[in-house]
């Protein structure tokens, strides 16, 4: 297995870190591959929860290199104190290697978030504010500010001021703030982070394929997911990176001969935070359990998820934009109370059939839910690692949910610790 990628399926948050760190253990090098610190990915190894936005799932492994990617936009002051955070509880961080060409987050960019969030009323994205879009957008239109550029402080300035140039523009003339101080910036950049980000930035494109031309085996982890893609997920509803399997390649560096294994994180039910979509959406005491047994809080933010039935159409379409080779199912147990759960099959529009994701964003919004009912099995399955003792209907709603994907579910959660999943296919 050369070379993995692991992508959320769904509206982010289903698990990608655990099972990231799951599959991590038979790797050499970790590579986050797009996102920044609007991700949070919890691992809870042996009752300590670690909660990482930047660094790569696989650091809590000692024979692994954890690679910040080319795809991602870094702020190198969450990265630090996230450093700090992993070294108090014992991590070794000293691995921790971060693309020359990643992009770069400064507080204008946070500014600009929330601002154009404010700007939009009613209609804002709800956003994680850290950045992210300001950043990914002057990449597009290349006045970005790369780590690399921490290296040459002459450079560093000449292009902050062009940048902060035109930041300071939009933010005092469009929305009436106070511009940001160019040489506040250079304090914390260069003379804050440097020092010590400096060591950790590498030729990150030479690592990988160092590694791959040595028979070692990569990672790709995903943050975000498949219906946050800017290309593919909910637009504008969406991150302003490509979290699909696609920009595992960009986002790295590889070409797609060397990944023979994509594996899809989906959770058994779907939670989204922020605006958007979302047809399988629960209003009622379902989704409130739901939310209260599935901890269904973001990791960072703290905000309500929005809670809603699994959706097989999301999941196909998954499947496609990713090809998909398995699915990782996260979190079955949180149906362990639950007398009966619905899986959406299919959509109605219109009085017809919709199978496969509606390409046109209003019949995704005016559609509704075709549900099959399953029943549950009323018993704790946090402690199960085997297949042949998941109760009968635990076993038979994986079974219908592959059936419905039509790709295998080789990996099942049971519960937020590493040791708690099984196999559920014999390849897995
Ligand atoms: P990510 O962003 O995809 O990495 O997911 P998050 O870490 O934001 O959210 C997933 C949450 O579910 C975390 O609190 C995990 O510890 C937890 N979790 C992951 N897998 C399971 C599982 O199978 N069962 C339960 N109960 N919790 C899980
Ligand atoms: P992980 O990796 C869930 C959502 C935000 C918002 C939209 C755009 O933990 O799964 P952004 O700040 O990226 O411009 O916000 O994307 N969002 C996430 N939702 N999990 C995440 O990451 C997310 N990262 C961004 O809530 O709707
Ligand atoms: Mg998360």
């Amino acid at each position: 297995m050369p070379a993995t990628i692991v992508v959320g399926t769904q509206w982010g948050d289903e698990g990608k870190g655990k099972f990231t760190d799951l599959v991590a253990k038979e790797m050499n090098l970790v590579v986050r591959y797009q996102g920044g610190h609007n991700a949070g990915h919890t691992l809870v190894v042996d009752g300590e929860k670690f909660a990482l936005q930047l660094v790569p799932s696989g650091v809590l492994y000692d024979h692994i290199t954890p690679v910040i990617g080319n795809g991602v936009v870094v702020d190198p002051r969450v990265l630090l104190a996230e450093m700090d955070m992993l070294e108090s509880k014992g991590v070794d961080t000293s691995r921790l290697r971060v693309s020359g060409n990643a992009h770069l987050i400064f507080p204008y960019h946070q500014e600009l978030d929330a601002l154009h969030e404010r700007h939009l009323g009613k209609n804002k994205l709800g956003t994680t504010k850290r950045g992210i879009g300001p950043a990914y957008a002057d990449r597009a239109m290349r006045v970005g500010i790369r780590a690399q550029d921490l290296l040459d402080e002459k450079i560093f300035k000449a292009k902050l001021e062009v940048a902060l140039d035109h930041a300071n523009q939009i933010l005092t003339r469009v929305y009436n703030r106070l511009p940001v101080d160019f040489d506040e910036i250079c304090d914390i950049y260069l003379g804050t982070c440097k020092p010590r980000i400096e060591p950790l930035i590498t030729d990150a494109i030479d690592l990988v394929h160092t590694s791959l031309e040595s028979g070692g085996h990569v990672l790709f982890e995903g943050a975000q997911a498949t219906f946050l893609d800017l290309d593919h997920g909910t637009y504008p509803f969406v991150t302003s990176s490509n979290p699909t399997a696609g920009g595992a390649l960009t986002g790295a560096g590889v070409g797609p001969k060397h990944i023979d294994r994509i594996i899809g994180v989906a959770k058994a039910y779907v939670t989204r935070v922020g605006s958007g979509p979302f047809p399988t959406e629960l209003f009622d005491e379902v989704g409130d359990h739901l939310v209260d047994v599935g901890k269904e809080f973001g990791t960072n933010t703290g905000r309500r998820r929005r809670p809603g039935w699994c959706d097989a159409v999301m999941l196909r379409y998954a499947v496609r934009v990713n090809s998909l080779t398995e699915i990782a199912l996260t979190k079955l147990d949180i149906f362990d109370a639950l007398d009966s759960m619905k899986v959406c099959v299919a959509y109605e529009h219109e009085g017809k059939r919709v199978e496969q994701l509606p390409y046109h964003q209003s019949v995704l919004h005016n559609c509704t839910p075709i549900y099959e009912e399953l029943p549950g099995w009323n018993s704790d399955i946090s402690g199960i690692t085997e297949r042949h003792d998941l109760p009968k209907e635990a076993s038979d709603y994986i079974s219908f949910l592959e059936q419905q994907v039509g790709v295998p579910i080789n990996l099942v959660g049971v519960g937020p610790g590493r040791s708690q999943f099984l196999h559920f296919t014999n390849d897995g």
